[in-house]
């Protein structure tokens, strides 16, 4: 195991009604902006639930930040934020609007232009958020990354910041969920997962207990929650995996890929996919290109996950790969990139891109714009 500082400061407040206890975690007298989506939470009572929960305060209400949240509409929250003195932020939403508010947090104490920030990957002089989450999926509201957009350019980059000081977790809340947004959650909390052990073995033996236990919840919920989503107690495991699939825990002193993500996020840039859709797509690229360097960890999931113990290594090593790719068509998403019509164009702007910053990504640090389009071309 390596050598690791490990603190995380998010206060989980987690279950149904739970929205009630914003009075107490909000501080008094702070000028407060909530920041929301685009409209879902008006539609599932969470936008009353808050509003119910502060009566009696005031507070400024920043409106629109949408999926992939982008650096356009950022800066509006930005410049309103500073107008009205702001010292404290709520994010009402999905990942996409507590990414946001991370960084309307940090250009909020920053005089130049946020996209600045978004370059230099992080920031550390902020003004506190705290959250109310709506949908399990990408664990920002317990970690201090954040993804943002420049739809001018179409570029997607992570930047890292604050960590929440509470999120508020309730299961209820995901009942509205449009189905496919619950695959695509699903796809994201199990690659989150991958992507923190899906690298070497004997690393850690409590690190691999941990990701497999993640992992297998994710097996055993998606099947059930795609037929019935309103079950409370179904909900709570999906979102308290998701939490857990990316707040640090499962990462302690064990080396990342994160090669995935990085493709991933690629194609949301240059086609508006989905996250946990691009994910689907080329996770199984990754596995096939890298399973000669993944091999062993390869055999442990199968083994472990899927219960894939007979045969030679390779045979196991295929079965693995194909269930997997199995699982995601399980959650009725995609899993090639001819089925989105995504083809050798983006293929080449991606390696292209890859080449041009001299990136490196995954545990070897070996995933360079060549071994992306591999990737890439092992999952068309
Ligand atoms: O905008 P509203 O109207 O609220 O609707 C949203 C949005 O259209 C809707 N939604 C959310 N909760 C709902 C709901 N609809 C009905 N009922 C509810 N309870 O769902 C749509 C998608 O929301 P979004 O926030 O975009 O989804 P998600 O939470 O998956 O976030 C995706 C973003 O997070 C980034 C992704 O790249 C993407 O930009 N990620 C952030 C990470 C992090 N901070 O650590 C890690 C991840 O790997 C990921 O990259
Ligand atoms: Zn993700």
């Amino acid at each position: 195991m390596q050598n690791f500082v490990f603190q995380n400061p998010t206060k989980l407040v987690f279950g149904k009604g739970m929205i009630a206890k914003l009075a107490e975690l909000i501080p008094a007298g702070c000028r407060l902006m909530i920041t929301f989506g685009g409209g879902s939470v008006k539609r599932n009572g969470v936008y009353e639930e808050v509003c119910a929960a502060l009566a009696g305060r005031t507070w400024t209400e920043f409106w629109g930040i949408e999926p992939n949240p982008s650096i356009e509409t950022l800066r509006k929250a930005i410049a309103q934020g500073k107008a009205e003195g702001v010292d404290f932020l709520l994010a009402v939403g999905g990942g996409s609007v507590i990414d946001g508010t991370k960084l309307i947090s940090a250009g909020l104490r920053y005089e130049g232009d946020a996209w600045d920030l978004v370059r230099r990957g992080s920031w550390s002089d902020t003004v506190p958020l705290g959250t109310v989450l709506t949908l399990p999926a990408t664990g920002s509201e317990m970690n201090s990354g954040a993804v943002i957009s420049r739809l001018e350019t179409r570029e997607k980059y992570a930047f890292y910041s604050n960590f929440p000081r509470f999120s508020v977790l309730d299961p209820e809340k995901t009942f509205t969920l449009p189905e496919h947004q619950v695959a695509c959650g699903l796809s994201d909390t199990f690659v989150h997962v991958m992507e923190q052990y899906m690298t070497t073995t004997g690393q850690s033996r409590v690190m691999d207990r941990w990701a497999e236990g993640l992992l297998q919840t994710v097996v055993e919920i998606a099947p059930k929650i795609l037929g019935r989503e309103r079950d409370y107690d179904l909900m709570a495991d999906f979102m308290l995996t998701a939490t857990m699939g990316l707040n640090g825990f499962v990462a302690l002193g064990v080396t990342q890929d994160w090669a995935t993500h990085m493709i991933g996020h690629e194609l949301t840039a240059l086609h508006g996919l989905t996250h946990g859709a691009t994910l689907a797509i080329v996770f199984n690229g990754t596995l096939r290109v890298l399973r000669d360097q993944k091999r062993g960890k390869i055999l442990q999931y199968g083994a472990r996950v899927w219960g894939i113990t007979e045969g030679t290594e390779e045979e196991r090593i295929d079965r693995t790969i194909a269930r997997t790719e199995e699982f995601f068509r399980s959650l009725g998403l995609s899993t090639r990139l001819s089925e989105e019509g995504i083809g050798e164009e983006t293929i080449a702007e991606i390696e292209r891109r890859f080449n041009a910053s001299g990136v490196a990504h995954g545990e070897a640090k070996n995933v360079t714009g060549a071994v992306a389009r591999r990737i890439l071309e092992a999952c068309r």
